[in-house]
């Protein structure tokens, strides 16, 4: 508990986007990665290793963009750092870790921002705003993006914030228009883009059978690309002994790559 109260202190995160829940969110998402170490490390382990592999495809004389960068478990930083030029890592919080990257390395910088849009007017109360972004998009020294574990958490703050205002139906269809402009904001970039996300969650009982089945993307499809299991909530996790266990994949976005032949 004072490790995350100590963490907080030292988390950047601009007061709008705390008061909607971001700092406390990427704080205990870093507790979380802590107490799960184990269990995620495959999971890190395929999503830098596909970090790296589009970053051996771009031009290294620009920029690399992380988006939702967090604690930066996933992202292979100082390999990135030795490779582009330069490196933002762009987040709602900048937690302790990704500020010591910064010092660290001086190729690398942060961003600290919200990459759904809607923040600023959600901070404000009144009605939903619109989601989307265009950040970073007019930058012409970007030459490789990628979303890292980023996607399925964008609609939850702001889901989380107009639950008393909107009807279930219509959170579901706002989370879906979120993923979707997180989708648009990623096709907007000259640069190749990867994105990492987890698209299918199973909540297991005990002996490994299916309890509940979530769509992380509120119906949105991503195109095929390589994919594996995280465990999410390894036994101990959860109450009686229930596991979540999320399916990710990686995916090259690149407009070449969706061009028609
Ligand atoms: C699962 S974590 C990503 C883990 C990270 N890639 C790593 O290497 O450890 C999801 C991240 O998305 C960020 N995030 C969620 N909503 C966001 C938003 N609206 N704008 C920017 N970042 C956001 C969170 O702060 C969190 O750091």
């Amino acid at each position: 508990m004072l490790l995350e109260i100590l963490t907080s202190w030292r988390t950047d995160c601009p007061p709008p986007l705390a008061r909607l829940g971001y700092r406390y969110a990427a704080v205990a998402c870093a507790a979380r990665a802590r107490r799960c170490a184990a269990a995620w490390a495959p999971h890190q382990q395929r999503t830098r290793a596909a970090i790296l592999q589009a970053a051996a495809d771009a031009d290294p004389a620009g920029t690399a963009l992380i988006l939702g960068s967090g604690p930066c478990l996933d992202v292979p930083v100082a390999e990135l750092a030795a490779r582009f030029r330069r490196v933002v890592l762009a987040d709602a919080a900048q937690l302790p870790a990704a500020r010591a990257l910064a010092r660290r390395h001086p190729a690398v910088a942060l961003a600290t921002l919200d990459l759904t849009g809607m923040a600023a007017g959600l901070a404000q109360g009144g009605p939903p705003p619109p989601p989307g972004c265009t950040a970073f998009l007019g930058d012409a020294g970007i030459r490789l993006v990628v979303s890292a574990n980023l996607l399925s958490q964008l609609p939850l703050l702001p889901l989380a914030a107009l639950a008393r205002q909107l009807p279930d139906q219509e959170l579901e269809r706002m989370g879906r228009r979120i993923v979707e402009a997180h989708l648009a904001h990623l096709r907007g970039f000259a640069a190749p883009v990867l994105l990492v996300s987890d698209i299918e969650r199973h909540c297991l009982a005990a002996d490994g059978t299916t309890l509940a089945r979530e769509d992380t993307l509120f119906g949105a499809t991503l195109p095929p690309g390589e994919e594996w299991d995280w465990l999410l909530a390894p036994s101990g996790e959860l109450p009686g002994g229930q596991q979540l266990r999320t399916r990710v994949r990686a995916v090259r976005l690149d407009r070449s790559r969706s061009a028609p032949a």
